[in-house]
């Protein structure tokens, strides 16, 4: 048995990492056209940071596991060729800001199409719109060398930070499809380390689905319980307790309700987009508008949480230093995708504070590439006032400390560990006075800090 992924970002290196560990067996050959990212899987830093990953990764390569970007070698000899490639939200043309974008999907088709010959399982890995297989089929059935095709819908549903253990002892693998022999060879490589009656089968369009609902309700509790903090602070109710005492309800069970500054992520943002524009597109405007809140809740809680540093630190942080701590969308990764901090930072900055930013695993780089691109205008150009605003306004910090010396606030973005762990004493003798600490995480021991002298303010908590 011979697999190929095309695509080798969060979802298909460490997933086909994990199988190849698995089933040592079976060739995995994980392709990609972006040479610098196939390059550094072949290397001791990995262009991943998860968690275990690199000892998977060193268990497996060289034995069975393989990066390359040679895409149609890799095509032509597997006998199943996972489609793990990005969709991003369209950003031009009809269903903007919206839709999924599905132009790398539909042209790994089109290339798998061009390449095969003989019989071939396609799976598709990638989160997609319900119904996507329907135009994968049409386009792999339209080949010059009368290769036959099967699809598969398997949606992935590792969460970063945790992408090994989730990979390891799934809640459960989804595969939908038509053809139950197909079906079979996918479960067969599943039922290597997951026990059988943890593999769903369901038909094609069920599961395509299923990921985006599954994102869409998980999205939607944060959204919920954030938009409670904000009634707790207004009414010094503390959302912590409320998130405890509602989640030993079996029912509603204690998992994702931490308040936070905000979700982030690759996934959840554009999937419910997503899932808002296929509603539109079947006339269900009511149930787009459903879902399009959890959006619109999200927004408001990153703005909000920078508003309230600005009213708090009297109603101005021109020229204010904060610190800000975190970058990723969460912790145990090093992935930037929608992180509330790169747009909490952007309003910081519209304010003309300067930011010292440190991420334990965020290069400065790609801190700086963010911010430039959500300051893009429309045309996608970065006005040259709001490049001098990064340039002047913006410090890459090595450390925690070096972030706070001499700043009038702390803002905890990131839930990291290590932030949890630090002198703080120390930290409070190197700020400005009143030093102020913004938790967005609600991660950090408030009452100890306010015995130290800082100024608390935290995600639905009053004061
Ligand atoms: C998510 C899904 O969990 C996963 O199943 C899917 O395959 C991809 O999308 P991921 O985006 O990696 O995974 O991270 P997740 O742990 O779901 O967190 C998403 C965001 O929500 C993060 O910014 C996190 O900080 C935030 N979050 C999560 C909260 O603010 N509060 C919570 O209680 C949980
Ligand atoms: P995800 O989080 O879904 O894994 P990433 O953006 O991290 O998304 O990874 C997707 C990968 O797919 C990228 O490395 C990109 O270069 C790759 N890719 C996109 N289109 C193609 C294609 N046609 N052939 C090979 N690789 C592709």
């Amino acid at each position: 048995m011979k697999i190929c992924c095309i695509g080798a970002g969060y979802v298909g290196g460490p997933t086909m990492a994990m199988i190849a560990k698995q089933c040592p067996d079976i060739d995995v050959h994980v392709v990609d056209i972006n040479a610098q990212r196939i390059a550094a899987w072949n290397s001791e830093e990995l262009p991943v940071y998860e968690p275990g990953l690199d000892e998977v990764v060193r268990e497996a390569r060289g034995r069975n596991l393989r990066f390359s970007t040679d895409v149609d070698g890799a095509i032509a000899a597997a006998d199943m060729i996972f489609i793990s490639v990005n969709t991003p939200t369209k950003t031009f043309g009809m269903g903007a800001g919206r839709a999924a974008n599905l132009e790398y999907v539909e042209k790994c088709a089109r290339q798998i199409a061009r390449v095969s010959t003989g019989h071939k399982i396609v799976v598709e890995k990638s989160t997609l719109p319900v119904r996507t297989a329907e135009a994968v089929k049409r386009i792999l059935s339209s080949n010059e060398h009368q290769a036959t095709f099967d699809v598969l819908s398997n949606p992935e549903f590792l969460a970063e930070g945790t992408a090994i253990r989730d990979l390891l002892h799934p809640d459960r693998v989804l595969i939908g499809g038509e053809s139950s022999a197909a079906i079979e060879a996918l479960v067969d490589i599943y039922a290597r380390w997951v026990p059988r009656e943890r593999i769903l089968t369901t038909n094609l369009w069920s599961s395509e689905l299923s990921k985006l609902t599954a994102n869409a309700f998980l999205a939607q509790r944060v959204s919920s319980i954030n938009s409670i903090s904000a009634l707790c602070e207004a009414t010094e109710a503390d959302v912590d307790e409320v998130a405890r005492a509602i989640g030993t309800d079996s029912r509603i069970g204690p998992k994702f309700l931490k308040a936070s500054v905000g979700f982030g992520g690759s996934c959840f943002q554009k999937d419910i987009l997503n899932l808002v524009y296929l509603c539109e597109y079947f006339g269900l405007h009511e149930v787009a508008e459903y879902w399009e809140q959890v959006i619109k809740m999200n927004d408001y809680q990153k703005r909000r949480f920078a508003r309230r540093i600005v009213t708090t630190m009297f109603n101005t942080v021109s020229d204010k230093k904060i610190a800000i701590w975190g970058w990723a969308f969460k912790k145990d990764t090093n992935d930037t995708r929608e992180s509330a901090a790169i747009y909490v930072c952007r309003d910081l900055l519209e304010e003309r504070a300067r930011l010292h930013i440190y991420d334990p695993r965020v290069s400065k780089d790609q801190i700086i590439r963010d911010l430039q691109q959500v300051m893009l205008t429309q045309d996608g150009e970065l006005p040259p006032k709001k490049a001098e605003l990064i340039d002047n306004n913006v410090v890459v910090e090595p450390d925690c400390y070096a972030a706070a010396e001499q700043a009038h606030a702390i803002a905890v973005l990131t839930e990291w560990d290590v932030f949890k762990q630090l002198d703080f004493r120390r930290v409070y003798h190197s700020m400005q006075q009143p030093s102020f600490v913004f938790d967005g995480r609600n991660i950090l021991d408030h009452a100890a800090l306010r015995e130290i002298g800082f100024e608390v303010y935290a995600i639905g908590k009053g004061g």
